[in-house]
């Protein structure tokens, strides 16, 4: 098959869907691969690398778009690339078309055949290319923490571990899932005391097992999660209830019982947020404060770390990449079902329920 992996065009995003390993691969398996020039650069891989594991490298996004049978990107197509998409050409990417009706339009007018990374899903339920990211923004949140709590950045002025003689900084961590455990790993590494609150007594279990003692468990309710921001130092939210908007688990009025130069990093902002106060903001400017509370809310953290989320993510859409490019997308979705779940237009036809109920579109088979 011929694969194509254009530069990413959305504003600061320097990841890319393909290394030049991913190349490598491809190319042992008899595929020929464009890539993008410079489409590397922001994770640290230079056109020379692709070429010497066998890309031929296109000056522009349009030759890559052109050319290419399947085109495996990062982001979804923003306004400039619509025309650009095939007539039955195969796009992986990460899409979340039930946010946007602009390219869920685009993506239905051109025809292509659409799988999206956010719905590929094994039969556990888990969503094994969200994972990655997941990982990514757990580990980030405590370095993010940590930076805002110095007292120049408008935190309290504690060190997450202490030193000897001094306290260690309390860390709560609301949700004990994907994120949530990397960020506790992360804190109690850091040498924090850290408490995790989640509503799954299994997880729960779970965590009180494989974390190091200085990480303990608590039972997520409003009694409990009152008591600890008074004394908290950061406070993470990690929560998710799948399909759904995130609980506020921390009021507006809450506010006023937490110390000043407290931190919360509200990583579950992109499904609405975990603590009422918080509002989506960028890398450029990540935080606001209210009633002396530091707020956190940068809605696409791993885009702020490329040379880790680019190969994270990359180890995780890889295999799929080659199934898809080795059998077509029709034999390799009727062979893996979890492949299957990340179709959601086709050929014209939204063909997942969560699209076509965002738009009150019809539902079609494939
Ligand atoms: N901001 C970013 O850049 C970024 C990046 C990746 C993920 N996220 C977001 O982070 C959030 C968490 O993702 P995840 O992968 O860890 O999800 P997950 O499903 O692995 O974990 C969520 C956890 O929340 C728990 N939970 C549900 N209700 C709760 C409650 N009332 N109190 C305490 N815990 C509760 C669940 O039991 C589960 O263990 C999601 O909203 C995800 O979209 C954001």
């Amino acid at each position: 098959m011929i694969v194509g992996c254009p530069k990413e065009i959305k504003n600061n995003e320097n990841r890319v869907a393909l290394t030049p390993a991913g190349v490598l691969e491809l190319k042992k398996r008899g595929h020929h691969v464009y890539v993008q020039e410079t489409a590397g650069l922001g994770s640290g891989y230079s056109d020379a690398e692709y070429v010497d594991a066998g890309a031929e490298m296109l000056p522009t996004i349009e030759d890559v778009y052109g050319k290419s049978e399947m085109i495996v990107k990062v982001k979804e197509p923003i306004e400039p690339e619509y025309e650009l998409v095939r007539d039955d050409q195969l796009l992986f990417t990460y899409f979340h078309f039930a946010s946007s009706a602009p390219l869920t339009k685009a993506m239905i007018k051109s025809n292509a055949v659409c799988l999206a990374y956010e719905t590929v899903e094994l039969a556990d339920r888990s969503l094994p290319l969200l994972v990655p990211m997941s990982e990514v923004a757990g580990r980030m949140s405590i370095q993010e923490g940590a930076k805002f709590l110095e007292k120049p950045m408008g935190g309290k002025g504690i060190l997450l571990g202490g030193v000897p003689g001094t306290r260690r900084a309390s860390v709560i961590i609301l949700g004990g899932g994907v994120v949530g455990t990397q960020a506790a790993y992360m804190a109690a590494g850091l040498g924090a005391d850290v408490t995790i609150l989640d509503i799954s007594l299994n997880r729960l279990r779970y965590l009180s097992q494989v974390m190091p003692a200085n990480v303990s468990t608590l039972y997520s309710n409003e009694y409990n999660i009152r008591n600890l921001i008074t004394t908290a130092d950061l406070i993470v939210g990690a929560v998710l209830i799948p399909g759904a908007k995130a609980p506020s688990l921390i009021t507006r009025d809450m506010l006023k019982d937490m110390q000043p130069g407290t931190v919360l990093v509200d990583v579950a902002v992109d499904q609405g947020g975990c603590i009422e106060t918080c509002k989506p903001t960028t890398h450029e400017d990540p935080a606001f404060v209210i009633d002396d509370v530091v707020h956190y809310c940068v809605a696409n953290m791993p885009g702020a770390v490329p040379f880790t989320s680019t190969v994270a993510l990359t180890n995780a859409t890889l295999p799929y990449v080659l199934k898809l490019a080795g059998l077509g997308w029709k034999e390799a979705c009727a062979n893996d079902a979890s492949l299957a779940k990340g179709l959601n237009v086709v050929n014209g036809k939204v063909v997942y329920a969560g699209v076509a109920e965002a738009f009150d579109l019809p539902l079609e088979a494939i």
